[in-house]
């Protein structure tokens, strides 16, 4: 039975129990009950660290992409270290507000944003918009003109590299809806610049990709914005700063991506050779800050031996972690206390109650297991209770975050009743 963990920022082995920080996780679960997630506010802060200590003394925004988790209580622990927030929606604007975040911190992402979504952004005063296509240009400069306010932008533009990762989460493609073409973009700054009662063009955007293990695509990209970016200089356009989105992967099972600081000392080299070590750099990471520090605990509710696979039946399922079935996603699992296992290791399929063959959070793994036994989907941090949803009329995990010994419950398990409460019957 494999017992690595990922990443030891958060998580350990003690005494043949998982802890959380100084928190023993099988007790934690008979207090909190499950599924459970639970998240370290120690790793966070390492991982955030990781970031800001390499871009000390750079100009820079380090934000966090909340859509990666975005509970008020992890959003507040990142804003006391002084962090920005990448957003894709008025929701999460509202979360930031809701959080004591500083808007003035936030740069707006998505190729959807709303005259009223754009409108709360511009009375937020928020730091920028990442814009997407022309037509939202538009929208902004008219968003703009009707409440009087200058709006700070910068184009994401689409590079086109290849991010080497899952499909669903490549975005830096042309093929891809995000962006606009790299060599597009230099027409739409021309004509961006000639609105600026209501714009003030402040930088350029790209994202690449999520869960990105090399640096060459981060370089490549890097180097493709560089070559505009002189080119916008020809033209008079001066930027003041340059977004390389998030994307940097993580250790989920044997990955080794690069470093925040590999990744900031090489784009920080290309810009000082190329002249422009003048230019503010902007992160917008979310797994990486988050992802390592998370684990989702559920109990097994059966051990179920079919004639072709074992499958062990826990009380989490898709509608709590939809990595596994939407990208094919690996995650480790292990048993909480392995001290009083069965000797004997079979081979399972870790499945959830819903009624759908997709519905499995690991499959053909290892493991020595015992009805009612806790287990811990480890780096569940990033993309499990945002993405979670209550399919089968289920209701969503309780989330706690540790510090040191002190558990706290920043989200408490629903109430089936809340799940239908405005729902009301026609005469
Ligand atoms: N900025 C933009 C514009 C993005 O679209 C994303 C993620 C990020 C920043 C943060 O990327 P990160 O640092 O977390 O890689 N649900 C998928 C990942 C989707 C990523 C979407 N965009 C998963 O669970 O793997």
């Amino acid at each position: 039975m494999d017992l690595t963990l990922p990443s030891e920022d958060g998580f350990h082995w003690k005494d043949h129990v998982l802890y959380c920080e100084d928190v023993d996780l099988e007790k934690a679960t008979s207090r909190f009950g499950t599924p459970l997630y639970v998240y370290s506010r120690k790793a966070i802060e390492i991982a955030y660290r990781r970031y800001a200590d390499a871009l000390q003394g750079i100009p820079h925004l380090m934000c966090y992409a909340l859509k990666a988790n975005s509970n008020l209580a992890i959003i507040d622990v990142l804003a006391r270290l002084g962090a920005g927030f990448d957003i894709v929606s008025g929701g999460e604007l509202a979360r930031v507000k809701a959080a004591g975040g500083d808007t003035k911190k936030v740069v707006f992402s998505g190729v959807g944003k709303s005259t009223q979504e754009i409108t709360d952004a511009l009375n937020a005063d928020i730091y920028c918009f990442n814009v997407e296509s022309i037509p939202e240009l538009d929208r902004i400069i008219e968003t703009a003109r009707q409440t009087g306010k200058r709006a700070r932008i910068s184009l994401r533009v689409n590079p086109d590299v290849d991010a080497k990762t899952h499909p669903y989460i490549s975005t830096g493609l042309k093929k891809n809806k995000f962006g606009i073409a790299i060599n597009e973009a230099f027409n739409v700054y021309r004509h961006a610049a000639q609105f600026p009662e209501q714009l003030h063009i402040t930088g350029i955007d790209c994202h690449i990709g999520s869960q990105l293990t090399e640096l060459s695509p981060f370089l490549d990209a890097c180097h493709r914005i560089v070559d505009l970016i002189d080119k916008l200089k020809e033209h008079g356009i001066e930027l003041e700063h340059i977004d390389f989105g998030g994307g940097l992967g993580i250790t989920y099972q044997n990955e080794n991506p690069p470093t925040p600081a590999e990744l900031i000392a090489n784009l920080r080299q290309i810009l000082c050779d190329r002249g422009y070590d003048h230019l503010e750099m902007v992160f917008e990471a979310g797994r990486s800050i988050v992802g390592n520090a998370g684990a989702l605990l559920t109990k097994i509710e059966y051990l179920k031996k079919g004639e072709e696979k074992n499958f062990c039946i826990v009380d989490a399922a898709m509608n709590d972690m939809v990595r596994p079935t939407l990208y094919q996603a690996w995650m480790q699992i292990v048993p909480v206390n392995t001290q009083k296992l069965p000797h004997d290791e079979q081979v399972w399929d870790v499945v959830g109650p819903i009624c759908e063959t997709g519905d499995w959070l690991a499959k053909d793994r290892s493991l020595s297991l015992e009805q009612g036994q806790i287990l811990a989907l480890l780096s569940a941090g990033a993309y499990g209770m945002s993405m979670s949803s209550n399919y089968n009329t289920r209701v969503r995990p309780a989330e706690i975050l540790v510090d040191g010994d002190k558990t706290y419950i920043i989200r408490p398990r629903e109430e089936v009743q809340e799940l239908f409460a405005n729902e009301t019957r026609i005469p």
